[in-house]
């Protein structure tokens, strides 16, 4: 099983976020259901940070969609790596709405001056999606 994470900006009006956000996990939650990919989401302000977990295929198609969604841009995948298991087993797209704790680490993710920077920042940022969804499961 493959799982992904990725760091995104959104490109949404202040006034939309909220809608454009409940019709983003909607769709989501049906269709990575179907595909068998469970995963977070979270956002900070406009920034998104995601995780999906799940067959390597389906997550690239999925993915596919993803990248060329016009809600958002700048998407940068931070990690790929073979799990033996989900972080979030019951949740086809959690969605995790947090403050300063993650803007922090997206911070520290693009301000990184070099790959040891980054990789710490990225660490940091997937344990601290993961103890999130575990607190919810
Ligand atoms: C930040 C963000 C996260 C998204 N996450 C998912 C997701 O986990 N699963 C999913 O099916 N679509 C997700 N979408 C929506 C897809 O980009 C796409 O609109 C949807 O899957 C429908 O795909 P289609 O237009 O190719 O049918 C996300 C969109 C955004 C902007």
């Amino acid at each position: 099983m493959l799982s992904l994470l990725y760091l995104s900006r959104c490109v949404l009006e202040p006034d939309d976020q909220e809608r454009e956000l409940r019709a983003i996990l909607s769709v989501a939650v049906q269709r990575n259901l179907r595909s068998g990919i469970t995963g977070a989401l979270v956002h900070s302000g406009c920034d998104f940070a995601q995780i999906l977990e799940g067959p390597e295929a389906a997550v690239a198609q999925v993915m596919g969609s993803i990248l060329i969604d016009h809600r958002h841009e700048d998407v940068r995948i931070l990690a790929r790596q073979q799990i033996e298991q989900r972080s979030f087993p019951n949740w086809g797209m959690a969605q995790i709405a947090a403050g300063p704790e993650l803007q922090r680490r997206i911070d520290a993710i693009r301000a990184a001056r070099d790959d040891d920077e980054l990789a710490v920042g990225i660490s940091s940022l997937s344990d601290w999606t993961r103890s999130g969804a575990s607190a919810r499961v």
